[in-house]
């Protein structure tokens, strides 16, 4: 996960522009006021950071014990959330500290924390620069087939459909940036959505159904080769 702020920023902007120059070409006959709403909006979509990441930095002392000081965790087991969509951030954030989602280690970390606590949070690991690790020559070759393509015989998706080529995910579908996370981890959150045992949001129902159809090998290989995008 590199710092993909700027990226998104940029994107978004893109997207918004996009939208103005349609808008403007569709009302090309509309009144200039029509304009100057459009370009309104889209400084309001660029100013408007999804939570304070610089008052997240005095609410994160804890966490460096388990994700690094800088976001990147060094146990396999462990996730690294440095770079990653905020939205995505907040939403796991949420559903772990309401009991949604299972993190035993993380018991108490969020109880003293709100709802802005929470944003301002993943607003500060967001701006943080994700780092990756090497992908094992041994299954390299699976690793990547599995994920660019998929397994066309046991329906098994193509991961870069949604995570990306790059594995960077897409932050309005909530798709996580899943890019060098550590492969301990990305095994376990693989076994733990074939199982039923991550649980939370309706969006995870595409996770269980991918993920149930992997082989043990499948889930090694792709995650090993995901630690090393
Ligand atoms: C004692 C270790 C520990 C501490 C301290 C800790 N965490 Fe975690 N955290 C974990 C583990 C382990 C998981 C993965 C749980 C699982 O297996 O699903 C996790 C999961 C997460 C996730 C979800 C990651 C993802 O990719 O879905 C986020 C976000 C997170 N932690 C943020 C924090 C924040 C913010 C703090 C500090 C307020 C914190 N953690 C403190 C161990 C810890
Ligand atoms: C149709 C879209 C889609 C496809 C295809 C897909 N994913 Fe996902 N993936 C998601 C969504 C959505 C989530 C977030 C679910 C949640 O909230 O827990 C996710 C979460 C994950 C996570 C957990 C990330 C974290 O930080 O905890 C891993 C690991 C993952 N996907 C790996 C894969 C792999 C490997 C493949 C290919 C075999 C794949 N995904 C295919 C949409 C997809």
């Amino acid at each position: 996960m590199k710092a993909n702020s700027m990226t998104r920023k940029l994107t978004l902007a893109a997207v918004f522009s996009a939208t103005f120059f349609l808008a403007t070409n569709a009302f090309a006959s509309d009144s200039k006021a029509h304009d100057e709403h459009a370009e309104e909006k889209i400084m309001q979509v660029e100013k408007a950071p999804f939570g304070d990441a610089k008052a997240g930095k005095a609410k994160v002392a804890t966490c460096a014990a388990c994700h690094g000081s800088d976001g990147n965790s060094t146990n396999p087991e462990w996730p690294s959330i440095a770079g990653q969509h905020p939205e995505y951030t907040y939403e796991q954030l949420k559903m772990i500290k309401e009991g949604t989602r299972s993190a035993p280690l993380m018991a108490g970390q969020l109880n003293n924390k709100n709802d802005k606590d929470l944003k301002d949070i993943a607003a500060y690991f967001a701006e943080l620069e994700g780092k990756s690790g090497e992908a094992s020559a041994d299954t390299f070759t699976l690793g990547q087939s599995i994920y660019r393509g998929g397994n066309t015989e046991t329906g098994v998706p193509s991961c870069a459909a949604c995570h990306g080529p790059s594995g960077k995910g897409n932050p309005m579908s909530l798709y996580p940036d899943i890019a060098g996370q550590q492969t301990g981890y990305i095994l376990k959150s693989l076994n733990d959505y074939a199982s039923g045992k991550r649980t939370g949001t309706a969006q995870q129902k595409v996770m269980k159904e991918v993920a149930a159809l992997m082989s043990d090998a499948e889930k090694e290989a792709v995650a090993s080769y995901i630690r090393g995008l």
